[in-house]
């Protein structure tokens, strides 16, 4: 379910690049971008996924999908190439893609440490430097970020590592985009109802137990985070830069009554 805003279409004649757009958060994200105006090229590794992502958005004509595996260079460069083509620019980056690998430390191997760095960071890092060219001065970029990186999860040190390394890029490219007058900002999210949580805690139960862990006793939705990077990248945030903000119903910073 996408939400229109009060005020109307603050995306309408923008250009919205969304990774990871074919599921989740992402798909959400591509849903509330179109819903206001955008036009939206979406990317995953998945070309079946994609293909069915973008039938499902039927917004024929403003919707782009290429499928791109964000932790190769080469594949994002091909990626910006088919959007300038498409649309000419870009004016917002929602660096979405990620994967989970969880276990605990002495579990992990080098492989799973090479995957998760190369999609988690190097995939944010190439998106937002390969992008530059045809990103339009004024943007803003979102990078999906974590709630682990705010609070320890047990099995969660590998991938909360590579998180607040993503995270880490809003702070310090804020500054180095300046110049241009780029915003750049990360999303925290905490449990939230995608195929990536329904993975990591596969049985009804154990979702309860997320539930709990939120003073709002229930895990978030993919709609709960759109509508949160919506906001970051419109002008209604436009003098909000270099921060995270969390979008977890209260489960970093407030214990559950
Ligand atoms: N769900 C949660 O509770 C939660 C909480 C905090 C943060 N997050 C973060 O939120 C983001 C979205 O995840 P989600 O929960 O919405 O799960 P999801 O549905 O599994 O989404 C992840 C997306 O990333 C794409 N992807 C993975 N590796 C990629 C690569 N190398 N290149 C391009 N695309 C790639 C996947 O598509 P392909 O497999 O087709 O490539 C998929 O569409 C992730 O960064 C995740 O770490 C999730």
């Amino acid at each position: 379910m996408t939400q229109n805003m009060p005020g109307g279409s603050r995306f309408d004649g923008k250009v919205v690049l969304v990774t990871g757009g074919a599921t989740g958060m992402g798909y959400a994200a591509a849903e509330q971008f179109l819903a206001e105006g955008a036009k939206v090229v979406i990317t995953g590794r998945s070309e079946a996924k994609l293909k069915l992502a973008a039938e499902r958005l039927t917004t024929a004509g403003r919707v782009l999908a290429v499928p791109t595996d964000v932790s190769k260079p080469a594949e994002v460069d091909r990626l910006v190439s088919a959007v300038r083509k498409r649309f000419g620019h870009l004016n917002v980056i929602f660096a979405n893609a990620g994967v989970g690998v969880f276990k605990r430390i002495e579990e992990l191997t080098e492989e799973d440490v090479d995957y998760t760095v190369d999609v988690n960071f190097k995939g944010v890092f190439y998106t937002i430097q390969r992008s530059l060219p045809v990103l339009r001065d004024g943007s803003s970029i979102v990078i999906n970020a974590s709630w682990t990186t705010h609070r320890g999860l047990a099995i969660g040190s590998l991938y909360a590592a590579t998180k607040a390394a993503a995270a880490n890029l809003a702070k310090t490219l804020a500054s180095d985009l300046s110049d241009r007058r780029i915003r750049v900002n990360s999303v925290s999210p905490g449990y939230i109802d995608t195929e990536m949580f329904r993975e990591g805690v596969p049985t009804a139960e154990a979702r309860e137990d997320s539930a709990r862990q939120s003073v709002q006793k229930r895990v978030g939705t993919p709609e709960d985070v759109a509508r949160t990077v919506a906001f970051l990248a419109s002008d209604d945030a436009a003098f909000v830069n270099g921060v995270d903000l969390l979008v977890d119903g209260g489960v970093v910073n407030s214990v559950p009554a």
